[in-house]
């Protein structure tokens, strides 16, 4: 069954909603703080090794209470049961969301038009599993009979991003291949790639969904090509492989029946790291720390079906931004991990919520009225503390942030962790308490700069009151990781439901693609 559609803008809620946003606009949160003793436990949540500290936002018990009153009155608990029992919530593609079936550990059925799809998962992960094995214990070989030294995924989009950031993310725990991804169909990327890599020893990993994608198919052709230089076509067996729905384009493309791993329509492409498209995970990890990924993932989902709304940190966090986006107008949201090896999360996001909640037409086929989907950026820290963090500080703009750290460094740089979590908690706090005059007074006649302070007085003001999000992540681990990005994608979830819009399409992106090919042809 469909969700069911409600214009947010017309519920009880969101006109009460109104109201209080008028009393909160200029409310200071160090007021907030000084009225509430508590206010950091009353505003935190955990979830096993996550910890979500949410106090440093604009918001009283009573935001929170007509926020999770807008939830209600939109019917997101229908929505949450739809979602995780298939039913065909994607409507514009006649399809059902069922990422969460790929890293289903429970022994229920979860059917597609009658039919389990768990068997078949199950299976798709059993090849996913020997097939890694194989290529990292060295049985699987080359077309001459030489191991596997490196891997490249191509792919685009869901197909490279979620794998990318992944691999890159968990890196620490990766075997001894090399893993490359091309993605851009500017051929300078491939060049560089195939630069350094020895046909014999590679495994192509070819990633599409629908086998159709002008930047997959032209890189994959490409790499065919230079392959064919060296070896012959009954050679293409051994070194590509492929995960897609399309099996005839695949079996076209030259790739042997077996090496093809399955993908499903009802999995959308930037949900989709959970199935085969993780191959390449599993390959540079090994399988047990994949599984271990979707363990993460499985246990964030059933925090997200089970736990009232009110601790439920997926729905919460949906709610801030909700709360920024509509009421005060905010366009953007900052994504700031403090781990280097985070670096591709913001450009995952990107996709996750702007492909998803990018729409301006809801449920009905009425164009909205309010503000949809936001804009996501972000880059790690302490890097951009250097860059684009003055505009965050001292701009014109609200920008909510969501920090994101970890207890414990995985190389144990003691000196390191511990310069890199001052600053992620220093951030977190000038956002909030600002510098005042008188601050910044005291603070130039103590550094003997008097003489210049009514000049320089207004530019060294921070106006603090800034809203963050501070993600408390004991260390960086798949399981960990596996429940941070099932986390966003039910954030990314809620915010559609409540939008009234279908997130699980992406029409946006067709007409590019169509243009492109028109002057490709003229
Ligand atoms: O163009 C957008 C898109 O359809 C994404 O949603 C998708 O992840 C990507 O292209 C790649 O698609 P495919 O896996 O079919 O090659």
């Amino acid at each position: 069954m469909a969700l069911i559609n409600t214009n947010p803008t017309k519920t009880k809620s969101w006109k009460k909603l109104q109201a209080h946003f008028e009393e909160m606009r200029d409310v200071e949160m160090k007021t907030l703080f000084q009225k509430d003793g508590n206010r950091k436990n009353n505003f935190s949540l955990s979830f096993d090794e996550i910890d979500l500290d949410y106090s440093k936002n604009r918001i009283t018990e009573e935001t929170l209470n007509l926020l999770l009153q807008l939830a209600q009155e939109t019917q997101l608990s229908d929505a949450i049961t739809k979602y995780f029992n298939g039913d065909k919530i994607n409507v514009t593609e006649d399809r059902s969301v069922l990422h969460t079936a790929l890293r289903n550990q429970n022994n229920n059925a979860i059917k597609v038009d009658g039919d389990d799809v768990m068997p078949e998962v199950r299976q798709a992960l059993e090849k996913i599993r020997s097939f890694s094995d194989n290529v990292i214990n060295g049985s699987y070989k080359g077309y001459t009979g030489e191991k596997i030294t490196d891997i490249v995924n191509i792919g685009i989009g869901g197909s490279d991003l979620g794998p990318r950031m992944v691999v890159e993310a968990l890196y620490y725990y990766k075997n001894h291949f090399h893993t490359h991804f091309v993605s851009n169909i500017d051929g300078d990327h491939i060049s560089e790639i195939l630069k350094n890599l020895n046909p014999e020893t590679t495994l192509f990993v070819i990633v599409s969904k629908t086998f159709t994608t002008q930047e997959t198919l032209t890189n994959a052709e490409t790499i065919k090509k230079w392959f064919l230089e060296k070896a012959t076509e009954s050679d293409i067996k051994h070194n590509f492989v492929a995960v897609s729905t399309n099996l005839s384009m695949v079996k076209e493309f030259g790739i042997a029946d077996e090496n093809v791993f399955p993908m499903w329509n009802w999995v959308g492409g930037r949900y989709s790291l959970w199935s085969a498209v993780g191959l390449s995970i599993s390959l540079s990890i090994g399988y047990n720390n994949f599984d271990a990924f979707l363990k993460g993932a499985f246990d964030m989902d059933e925090h997200f079906r089970k736990t009232s709304f009110e601790n439920n940190m997926p729905v919460i966090l949906a709610l801030l931004t909700i709360w920024y986006n509509n009421f005060f107008d905010t366009d953007s949201e900052v994504v700031i991990p403090y781990s280097q090896y985070l670096e591709k999360l913001p450009p995952f996001l990107q996709q996750l919520s702007m492909e998803s909640n990018g729409k301006s037409v809801d449920r009905d086929g009425n164009k909205v009225d309010y503000q949809t989907g936001n804009i996501i950026w972000g880059n790690t820290g302490t890097n951009v503390q250097h860059a684009f963090m003055q505009l965050v500080h001292q701009g014109t703009k609200i920008i909510p942030v969501d920090f994101i750290g970890f207890e414990e460094p995985l190389h144990g740089l003691k000196d390191h962790h511990e310069k890199l979590m001052a600053n992620y908690y220093g951030q977190a706090e000038a956002l909030y308490s600002g510098k005042t005059k008188e601050e910044v007074q005291l603070d130039m006649k103590f550094n003997g700069n008097a003489e210049n302070i009514n000049q320089l007085l207004p530019f060294k003001v921070f106006e603090g009151n800034k809203p963050s999000n501070a993600f408390l992540i004991k260390k960086l681990t798949p399981k960990n990781l596996g429940s941070l990005i099932a986390l966003y994608e039910h954030k990314t979830f809620v915010q559609g439901v409540i939008w009234n819009i279908y997130s699980f399409d992406q029409f946006g992106v067709e007409l590019g693609k169509e243009l492109a090919n028109k002057f490709l042809v003229n």
